[in-house]
């Protein structure tokens, strides 16, 4: 199937999915932290992750509602990891997707909360899904979220990104920052798929290997968008990478070198989806390789 349709297709259905689960949540407060997660919740993100937690699931032939709770709880852990990256403590970005960034268009406090509730809530989204019957998966997928997402994880790349400012780090470094920081949500929504399609474990380590390509792709992409993209294109308008001096793929390696380790990122991934469907002929190889084209710069 065609990624673009697929995309097509999927997004009013999640993005319906997304808005209903915000009312679970919130009632007992102050109408601005149910606003506040729903602005950053809403505010035109591409959906990358849940979208490639239900195309894996669609590749593998299984239905992709049983996914769609899960999908929601990892927009929720990436979209309150985007409200605290852009707090003045971490990125101190003012505009996001070209609109103010949470903490200006509420306030520092409510951006936090928002993000602490997004965050929490997300592992209730996973526990109370009665679309996914097999507790051993459930506890599964809400385990490997957490550690996703946490200080081995996320966590792990965004202190070392801090930490790093100003300094001289080298390509390991960095990879290891971008694993963490970007690679390991990216690495849960193909985890996610196979888990709930009990993919065999040799497709899974591939799809896993196919998903650290992809996590570490993503990431150079967005370090090249602020040195080759306007700024009306990133929707952002200050460029925090110089500002805050950070380590990037084309600060360390230049331009053209972090397009030349884009590009072999992108073949490494296409090559690994091959090795998936020469195992599992079923396999939708042209849904997931569809996906190469959000790489592109
Ligand atoms: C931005 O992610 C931050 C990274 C980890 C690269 P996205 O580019 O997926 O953000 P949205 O949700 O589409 O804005
Ligand atoms: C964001 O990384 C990573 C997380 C929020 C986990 P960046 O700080 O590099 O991404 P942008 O440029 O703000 O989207
Ligand atoms: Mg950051
Ligand atoms: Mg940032």
């Amino acid at each position: 199937m065609d990624a673009t349709i697929f995309m097509e297709n999927q997004l009013p259905v999640l993005d319906e999915a997304i808005l209903k689960s915000v009312d679970q949540f919130g009632h007992a407060q102050p109408g601005q932290l149910k606003e506040s997660m729903v602005y950053s919740l809403n505010t035109g993100g591409k959906r990358i992750r849940p979208m490639l937690l239900l195309a894996t699931l669609k590749a593998l032939n299984v239905d992709i509602q049983i996914g769609l709770n899960t999908a929601v709880a990892l927009e929720y852990i990436h979209t309150y990891s985007l409200i605290h990256d852009d707090l003045p403590a971490m990125d101190n970005d003012d505009y996001r997707r070209g609109k103010l960034t949470n903490h200006k268009a509420f306030d520092e406090a409510t951006a936090i909360l928002a993000g602490d509730s997004l965050l929490t809530d997300s592992f209730a989204l996973i526990a109370n899904d009665s679309k996914i019957q097999n507790m051993q998966t459930k506890v599964n997928l809400i385990a490997e979220l957490s550690k996703a997402a946490g200080s081995n994880g996320m966590i792990a790349g965004q202190i070392l990104d801090v930490d790093s400012e100003g300094k001289q780090i080298n390509l390991r470094t960095l990879q290891d920052i971008h694993k963490h920081k970007t690679g390991e949500l990216i690495r849960y929504a193909v985890f996610a798929g196979g888990q709930i399609a009990q993919a065999s474990s040799e497709v899974a380590t591939l799809l896993d290997d196919f998903a650290w390509a992809y996590g570490i792709a993503y990431q150079i992409q967005n370090d090249l968008q602020e040195v080759m993209w306007t700024d009306e294109a990133r929707g952002k308008l200050n460029h925090s990478d110089a500002e805050l001096d950070k380590n990037t793929y084309p600060s360390i390696m230049g331009t053209n070198g972090a397009l030349s380790a884009l590009s072999d990122k992108i073949d490494s991934c296409k090559s690994l989806l091959d090795q998936i469907q020469t195992i599992q002929p079923a396999f939708d190889v042209e849904l997931l390789a569809g996906f190469l084209k959000y790489l592109k710069i």
